[in-house]
């Protein structure tokens, strides 16, 4: 369903004329009307809130500000680009939780990390499913597996190849292929008791989003990468997982367990669970693959 939001509403007496709230809205709201600001199409306001955020004398108020005021801002970002790039190497998918719940005030405040990631139009259709039952999680644990177990079957024999091939292409295919011994190996495992696709954790969370909006791949990627970022700063470890993922949409029948609309697709999925190892070395990547122009 389509947000409507209430447009900003300009203060005059207060308002100086600068201009910036006409100049950094992305949706022509605002107009300079006798050298001050107004919402002269307010039907067209996507409630990113930026017209207000930028006046400097509060002469713009927006319901986006109004209802979360957020510490005091300084002159400049409060996050030095140093600061930032050691949390970004920091955070690293981590695959061994320690056997604990995660409670749910934590969780919350790694959802509210996501809600304040960008989404095309400022949208927010980002929606998430968390499961912290282990009953569920292994319920879609067993389901995730069963999807696999067909594909592979699938994947070895020439006419389920053939077919798949259709589906997923002859690249997708091949990279199965490439992978039944490691599949046959994580099989082992799991007949073991490992749980080679979830690795034990206790809480999975799933962001799902409108497929028809050419937007939601990258909303909920962002917003599931936020709370990502926010997990590591909880003592919480966390790890995507696009088995998970590619089993929804291509199952069925999980997608309805959990909930997911038919007109929406899976863009996300990730395990997550306090850290029980601590990585005590940063790594290196590959230089950045850039064409300058
Ligand atoms: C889209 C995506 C899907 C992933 N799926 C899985 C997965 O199914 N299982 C898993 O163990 N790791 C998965 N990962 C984690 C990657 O293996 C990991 O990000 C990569 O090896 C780099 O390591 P780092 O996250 O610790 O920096 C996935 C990562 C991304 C971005």
């Amino acid at each position: 369903m389509k947000r409507t939001y209430t447009p900003p509403e300009v203060i005059t007496e207060r308002c100086t004329g600068c201009g910036m709230c006409v100049e950094v809205c992305p949706s022509f709201v605002l107009d300079m009307v006798n050298e001050k600001a107004s919402a002269v199409r307010g039907e067209w306001c996507i409630g990113c809130g930026h017209c207000g955020a930028v006046c400097p004398v509060e002469a713009v108020l927006h319901e986006a500000i109004a209802v979360e005021k957020g510490p005091e801002l300084g002159p400049g970002p409060a996050t030095p680009p140093e600061v930032l790039l050691l949390l970004l190497r920091e955070r690293r998918s981590v695959r061994v939780y320690r056997d604990e719940p995660i409670e749910k005030e934590v969780l919350e405040r790694i959802l509210d990390a996501g809600r304040y990631a960008p989404t095309g139009r400022n949208s927010q259709n980002v929606h998430y499913v968390v499961l912290k039952s282990p009953e569920e999680i292994a319920q879609l644990r067993e389901m995730t597996l069963a999807f696999y177990e067909k594909i592979f079957a699938q994947v070895r024999g020439r006419v389920g190849a053939f077919f798949l091939n259709l589906f997923v292409g002859r690249r997708m295919v091949e990279y199965l292929r490439e992978s039944i011994p490691k599949v046959d190996h994580a099989k082992e495992l799991i007949e073991q008791g490992e749980d080679c696709l979830f690795y034990h954790a206790p809480a999975v969370m799933v962001v799902h989003a409108e497929s028809w909006d050419s937007c939601s791949a990258f909303n909920c990627a962002v917003a599931l990468y936020n709370c990502s970022l926010m997990t590591h700063t909880l003592g919480v470890g966390c790890c995507f997982n696009g088995y998970l993922e590619s089993a929804i949409n291509n199952g069925r029948r999980i997608k309805k367990w959990l909930g997911i609309p038919r007109d929406h697709r899976c863009f996300g999925a990730m395990t997550l669970g306090y850290q029980e190892v601590k990585y005590q070395q940063l790594v290196g990547r590959d230089p950045a693959k850039v064409m300058w122009r």
